[in-house]
């Protein structure tokens, strides 16, 4: 199942993305060698670093809101 549209990333690369160390969002992205780009899968990235995280693992900060794509909001 696709989490990411936009990046074409799946569930099980996600998964391997964290079991690889990624602590956030812009790390699972960076992994992959791509970048967010409308955001929307952010919530579900954030709810599969929280059920991957590990016991004992210092607990992961707040995920951060994702902010629009560099460009987006700039004025015309
Ligand atoms: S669905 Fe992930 S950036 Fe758009």
């Amino acid at each position: 199942m696709y989490i990411c549209n936009c990046n074409g990333l799946n569930q099980r690369a996600i998964a391997r993305a964290i079991a690889a160390g990624c602590d956030s969002p812009a790390a699972i992205y960076r992994h992959h060698g791509c970048s967010p780009q409308c955001g929307k899968c952010a919530g579900e990235l954030c709810a599969l670093l929280r059920a991957g995280a590990r016991p004992g693992a210092a607990a992961l900060p707040a995920c951060p809101a994702l902010l629009p794509p560099p460009g987006l909001l700039a004025a015309e």
